[in-house]
């Protein structure tokens, strides 16, 4: 009778805490905006973010999200500090470079929005987005504003989202790995398509003034890519503050920088227990991750979708 009684009881329990979780954060929805799924909460101030003003000043920092967007954050930021770590470590990579079309109204502890932050920065400022270009508010290019799009290449690109999903309740839930791999092929996941957002950006770059990076060129020679940041930025570095860049935005020095890890904001959005945000940042990890049928597959179609590009990507170094 004892036992029973003890058994229920830690039932009871297991069922609260589920229930507690629950109650804390929703995954949302994806809805479509233009044809694009973007998360409820952006979809629903999406009118606000198409309206936003920048300035001419404004240096933007677009990516597919996880394609080494807080890596180059943090570049542009130290080379804009002239390598004052000091000065970087004024706030966190989110407070310091509003990320233009977030918005996170649960839980209410935690309520996020982007344009908040960047209507309420002093210029110069440094945005993020994860736009693809025809959702880029219009005013970024008739302002003629710099822009540093880094891309990565699809698989390294789709494993990192996979965890990324995991770990993060903003974001909707990822299903397994294979049927996660499916969404990404068919771009049914938060920001669209890939494929249309890599190309999309290459397309632009030849109208306008945006730095086109590779994820995998900054892996083999941080140094040479940082210096074509600051080439594009119009700043002279010297060769000491060079190296101090180069050594502070590296992956084992970030993940411990505790303003660019991500455990300061997203708390109760993030969880770094299931997968650290900061995770592996290497190229190739894909490889420990698709079954031979599944990049099979994923090359094929991979072949179609990029057969109108010119763009050329590197799956490893
Ligand atoms: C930059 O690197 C130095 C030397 O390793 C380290 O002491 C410092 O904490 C780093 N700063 C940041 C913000 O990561
Ligand atoms: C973030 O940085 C802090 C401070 O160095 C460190 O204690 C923590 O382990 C890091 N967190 C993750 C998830 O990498």
């Amino acid at each position: 009778m004892e036992f029973v009684l003890i058994d229920m009881f830690s039932l009871a329990m297991d069922k609260m805490k589920d229930l507690r979780l629950e109650e804390t954060v929703i995954r949302s929805e994806l809805f479509d905006v233009d044809g694009v799924p973007l998360a409820e909460p952006i979809a629903r101030i999406w009118d606000q973010v198409w309206k936003f003003k920048a300035r001419p000043d404004d240096v933007l920092i677009a990516t597919y999200a996880k394609a080494g967007t807080t890596w180059t954050q943090e570049i542009v930021d130290m080379i804009q500090q002239n390598g004052d770590t000091e000065k970087c470590k004024r706030e966190t990579t989110y407070k310091r470079h509003p990320f233009l079309e977030w918005y996170c109204a649960e839980p209410p502890s935690a309520r996020y929005s982007g344009l908040e932050l960047a209507e309420a920065m002093p210029s110069p400022r440094t945005m993020k987005t994860h736009l693809p270009v025809q959702l880029l508010p219009p005013s970024f290019l008739e302002q003629n504003c710099k822009i540093i799009y880094v891309a990565r290449n699809a698989k390294d690109n789709l494993v990192s989202y996979y965890h990324f999903h995991r770990m993060n309740k903003g974001l909707p839930d990822p299903g397994t790995w294979e049927e996660f791999v499916q969404k990404f092929m068919t771009g049914k996941v938060p920001w669209g398509s890939w494929y249309d957002h890599v190309k999309g950006w290459w397309k632009a770059k030849h109208k306008h003034r945006i730095l086109y990076l590779f994820y995998e060129d900054m892996k083999e020679n941080p140094k040479r890519e940082i210096q074509k940041i600051a080439k594009f930025l119009e700043k002279d570095l010297s060769e000491e503050v060079l190296n101090k860049i180069v050594h502070n935005t590296s992956f084992e020095v970030m993940k411990e920088n505790p303003m660019a890890n991500y455990t300061k904001d997203f708390e109760g959005i993030m969880d770094h227990s299931i997968s650290p945000f900061m995770r592996k940042g290497i190229v190739a990890d894909w490889k420990n991750h698709f079954t031979v049928a599944q990049n099979k597959k994923f090359d094929e179609d991979y072949e179609k979708k990029m057969s109108d590009t010119s763009l050329v990507f590197r799956m490893e170094l």
